[in-house]
């Protein structure tokens, strides 16, 4: 909890940090990186900060914070610490990384706002930091704690299965011969490359399924799309990993898991890439014999871009309640809609619980069309394959 002191500095500059946190993230990235190159190198994702996405989820997570603090004193944004902190650890971040954080952080609060910084502000300011700072390093001691503390582990490519022309699955095992650990369906790794230019960047899969004892397995899409750069570690891996190459592996983390009862109805909506983390959830209800029912809407581009398909259709082909609703832009088959996917014609159980992954837009329109069908807002549950910026918002 803020001090009263400090509760009303912060209140009286809100607005101006808010409206100055685009700069003030950028100084504080410029700075940070030009003093520790390897951050930038070695742990951000490059992509991200060339995009300028990351920017904007990190001034977006302490101005919410910040906020939250002020209008509900007495509890703690849960969801977004969550979010953030599953994160970290899958990164490996540690909390004397925070210091550094910090240090670049207030240097760019004082350079963009100049003589507005007196003492009191930094003061009050810093309290806002040191208390989401240290709510998430609680959080990721707990996490590197369940997760048996392990940052990275060699795990060796077993098989490699071609799912559509841009979509790979990697089938992979530990090199070290060490257990694998369980995970919840929803859950994702990180997975660390080294580049030709020697940096070695990281991004996140969601575990696309349970492939059997002591293995994992995640899919990827290749990105490259117009005239953008084409996607470093999606490119990496498809161009260069092949059955018996070593990546590294963080332990499976996310907080977007399937948390349902057996009589809890579902509604399972993809989109594009953003099957993967459904395709592990809708297979776990079918080994579980999930009885209630199952709603599971996917939109892609042509029966051709779907991947995981046959899963996707044979875990719902298990299930002995389930709805199966498939939309293409081209080349939809009898039985599937044509065009983006539309909830409308779909029922949707009293009390159903939904989990949405694909590109923002589309969970966008999912999450109105179901609280206009009556879902509860708290029962929509989604994954964004980046920055979390809906959150921030
Ligand atoms: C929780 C989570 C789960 C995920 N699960 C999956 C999954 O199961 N499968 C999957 O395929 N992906 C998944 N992703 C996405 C994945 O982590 C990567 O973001 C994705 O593979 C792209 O990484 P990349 O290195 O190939 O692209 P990057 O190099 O990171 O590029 C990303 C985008 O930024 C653009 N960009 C890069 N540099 C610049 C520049 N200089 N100027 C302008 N634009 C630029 C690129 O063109 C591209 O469009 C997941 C992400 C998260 C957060
Ligand atoms: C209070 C301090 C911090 C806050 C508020 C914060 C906030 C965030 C947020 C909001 C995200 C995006 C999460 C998402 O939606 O995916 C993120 C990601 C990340 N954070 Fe932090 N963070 C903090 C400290 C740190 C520290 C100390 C490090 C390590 C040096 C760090 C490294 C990263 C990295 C590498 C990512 C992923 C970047 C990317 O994928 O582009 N963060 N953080």
């Amino acid at each position: 909890m803020l001090s009263e002191q400090s509760a009303a500095t912060v209140r009286a500059t809100l607005p101006a940090v808010g409206a100055s946190l685009g700069e003030i993230t950028e100084r504080f990235y410029a700075g940070m990186f030009a003093a520790r190159p390897e951050l930038l190198r070695d742990l951000f994702n490059r992509g991200n900060q060339a995009a300028g996405t990351q920017r904007q989820a990190l001034a977006g997570s302490i101005a919410a914070f910040a906020t939250h603090l002020l209008d509900h004193p007495d509890d703690r944004p849960d969801a977004m610490l969550s979010r953030i902190a599953h994160k970290h650890a899958s990164l490996g971040v540690t909390p004397d990384q925070y210091a550094i954080v910090h240090e670049h952080l207030f240097a760019a609060i004082a350079e963009v706002l100049g003589d507005a910084v007196t003492p009191e502000v930094a003061a009050a300011w810093d309290e806002v930091y040191w208390l989401m700072a240290n709510a998430l390093i609680a959080v990721e001691k707990r996490l590197y704690e369940e997760s048996g503390g392990a940052a990275w582990r060699p795990w060796e490519v077993v098989e490699r299965i071609t799912e559509t022309a841009d979509v790979v699955t990697f089938r992979l095992r530990p090199a070290d011969g060490g257990p694998v650990r369980g995970f919840r369906p929803g859950q994702y790794v990180s997975v660390r490359v080294p580049l030709a230019d020697g940096a070695r960047q990281i991004r996140q899969y969601s575990l696309s399924g349970e492939p059997g004892p002591g293995l994992r397995q995640f899919s990827v899409k290749r990105v490259h799309e117009g005239p953008a750069p084409d996607g470093e570690v999606s490119s990496h891996l498809h161009a260069h990993v092949r059955v018996g190459d070593v990546v590294e592996l963080s332990e499976a983390y996310g907080d977007l898991v399937l948390d349902a009862d057996d009589d809890t109805p579902l509604l399972l909506a993809s989109a594009g890439i953003g099957v993967t983390p459904i395709v592990a959830m809708l297979g776990h209800l079918a080994d579980s014999g999930h009885r209630a029912p199952v709603t599971v809407v996917h939109g892609d581009r042509s029966p051709a871009d779907h991947a995981l398909r046959t899963d996707h259709e044979a875990y719902a082909g298990k299930l002995p309640d389930a709805t199966v609703r498939f939309w293409y832009e081209q080349d939809a088959p009898a039985g599937a809609g044509t065009g983006y996917v539309d909830l409308a014609d779909v029922p949707v159980a009293p009390g159903t619980r939904a989990y949405l992954c694909g590109p923002l837009p589309f969970m966008r329109m999912v999450r109105e069309q179901l609280i206009a069908k009556g879902v509860a807002p708290a029962d929509v549950h989604y994954e964004v394959f980046g920055p979390d910026l809906w959150l921030a918002r």
